[in-house]
């Protein structure tokens, strides 16, 4: 990729569920450069997803070494680095030796219900919703972490005696690239934080009594840090030696400050290998009755948290990826709207990706995947077509439970990710919700947050009113379907919906 003379870069690293990434922004927000490395997914049983977090680590290292290549002299104009990372994923290491106890426990990993169930008989789903914004489910970190610490009798032990560390992807990536046994940096941030199912989401503290529920030692767990600040700093055997880590949000997070969604009434939608729609609320943790999430959107230096209220769908684009490399019905994931796009509609066929159970606004841990309303009819195309229209429709689901939280404030969506390129999907999801879906110019808007929030840190942003001014519009989808056909098409998905529940034995 050919640079321009550009004064001042600031890195983002990447690190989602399926690939690490290294991008360097110029102060425009544009991209200069770009290095990627996929890492491998393990799914040892029915509902386990795993990944190694040492190929993680090294795939970090590498792919900030081969962009700090690619830059070339310009290497000397990056200001700082910005973390965004795959959240809840949990990683438990050993402070002596750095090497990961146990696989990483995916965020996807259902594998943790039986905890779930023991607890829900001690105060209900929502015993923590009011401390932490959140529902007691597979999703979050807390029960991943304690199936490790259950996994192996010594792990509890060392746990106790100080000798273990954990944290999700960012505090894994943090602590490594900042010296690792060579006194490495534990931190986390509280977007990080918020997703655990261990933090106060008022305080930004760990939360003792939940600590105790899980039998959790708070010595085990990084120090909770603000998004935007001087972190940290590259260690001496790390490619950017030296540069300052001056940022840190959770990838859904990090697009929401990417979309320049700082105000009250904002929202964005991530389409990656899940969907996560997020709504600012501002200073205010606002509480769904509808089944969204209260989470942390970002915290600047000294300031007050922002929040915002979250609609999470596990499975989008990997609904895609199941189709290419499980039933290899196409080699590359785009070709799937060529498919989709030679049928009119789906042919009466629906299909619900609850492969990890289904998320917001359900939260159905114990819903497994359905394909409903096959007849002779339907061909591979029609397949293609309803694989979108279920992100689509998902999304639909989480807006619908959000307009009623929000009261009908959501004027636009604001869309970014991989599959956002998909004009098909695009134009189906403004049909869907009826409001306008709006694309920016810049769609890698998670690493862009990462940046803008390093970026701020170290002065190649002065406000976040300079930032809003990089925001620039692509396209507008607006809705061309007729109401009743698209009320006809939700009802018979909702009903597909609920084919998906209670399939776990
Ligand atoms: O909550 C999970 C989310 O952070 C994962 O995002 O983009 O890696 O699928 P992504």
């Amino acid at each position: 990729q050919k640079l321009t003379k550009t004064q001042k870069l600031i890195v983002a690293i990447d690190q989602g569920t399926t690939s690490s990434r290294a991008i360097a922004f110029d102060e425009r927000g544009q991209q200069q450069a770009v290095a990627q490395r996929e890492h491998e997914q393990h799914f040892p049983r029915p509902g386990w997803v795993e990944h190694d977090a040492s190929e993680i680590r090294d795939n970090v290292t590498a792919v900030l070494a081969e962009l700090f290549e690619i830059l070339g002299d310009q290497a000397s104009a990056v200001q700082g680095i910005g973390i965004t990372n795959q959240r809840e994923t949990v990683v438990v290491w050993d402070a002596a030796t750095g090497e990961p106890v146990a696989p990483a426990i995916v965020w996807q990993d259902a594998r943790t219900q039986r905890i779930l169930d023991e607890m829900e008989e001690d105060g209900g789903l929502d015993r923590y919703r009011e401390i932490t914004g959140l529902p007691l489910t597979t999703y979050f970190s807390a029960t991943k972490l304690r199936w490790i610490l259950d996994s192996d009798p010594e792990l509890q032990r060392r746990a106790d005696a100080g000798e273990l560390l954990a944290g999700t992807m960012d505090s894994w990536v943090i602590w490594n690239l900042t010296g690792g046994t060579n006194g490495g940096l534990h931190v986390t941030d509280v977007t990080n934080a918020s997703r655990t199912l261990l933090m106060n989401l008022r305080q930004q503290e760990w939360e003792p009594s939940i600590l105790a529920d899980f039998n959790i030692p708070a010595s085990m767990l990084p120090r909770i840090v603000s998004s935007s600040g001087h972190i940290g700093q590259i260690s001496e055997n790390q490619p950017g030696a030296g540069l300052p880590i001056a940022g840190i949000l959770g990838d859904q997070q990090a697009a929401l400050f990417g979309q320049a969604a700082f105000k009250p009434g904002q929202a964005k939608n991530t389409y990656g290998t899940g969907c996560f729609v997020m709504y600012n609320t501002g200073t205010v943790p606002a509480r769904s009755s509808k089944g969204l999430l209260t989470t942390v959107a970002y915290q600047l230096d000294g300031e007050e948290p922002v929040y915002a209220l979250e609609g999470s769908i596990a499975v989008a684009g990997s609904l895609v990826q199941w189709l290419r490399d499980n039933l290899k019905m196409f080699d590359h994931a785009p070709k799937i709207e060529e498919l989709a796009s030679q049928v009119e509609d789906s042919g009466g066929c629906y299909i619900v990706p609850a492969f990890s159970g289904l998320y917001a606004p359900w939260w159905q841990p114990e819903a497994r995947g359905v394909m409903t309303g096959l007849t002779r009819y339907v061909t591979r195309e029609h397949i293609a077509r309803a694989v979108l229209e279920a992100t689509a429709f998902q999304t639909a689901d989480v807006f619908d439970a959000a307009e009623e939280d929000v009261d009908g404030q959501l004027t636009e969506l604001r869309v970014d990710g991989g599959m956002v390129a998909n004009n098909l999907l695009m134009q189906f999801q403004a049909d869907l919700l009826g409001v306008d879906v709006v694309r920016p110019a810049v769609t890698e808007t998670t690493a862009l947050g990462a940046a803008y929030a390093a970026g701020l840190a170290v002065g190649v942003w002065g406000s976040l009113e300079e930032i809003e001014q990089n925001w620039q519009l692509e396209r507008t989808f607006t809705r061309t379907m007729e109401k009743d056909k698209v009320e006809r098409k939700k009802r018979l998905w909702r009903k597909a919906v609920h084919r998906s529940f209670d399939w776990v034995d």
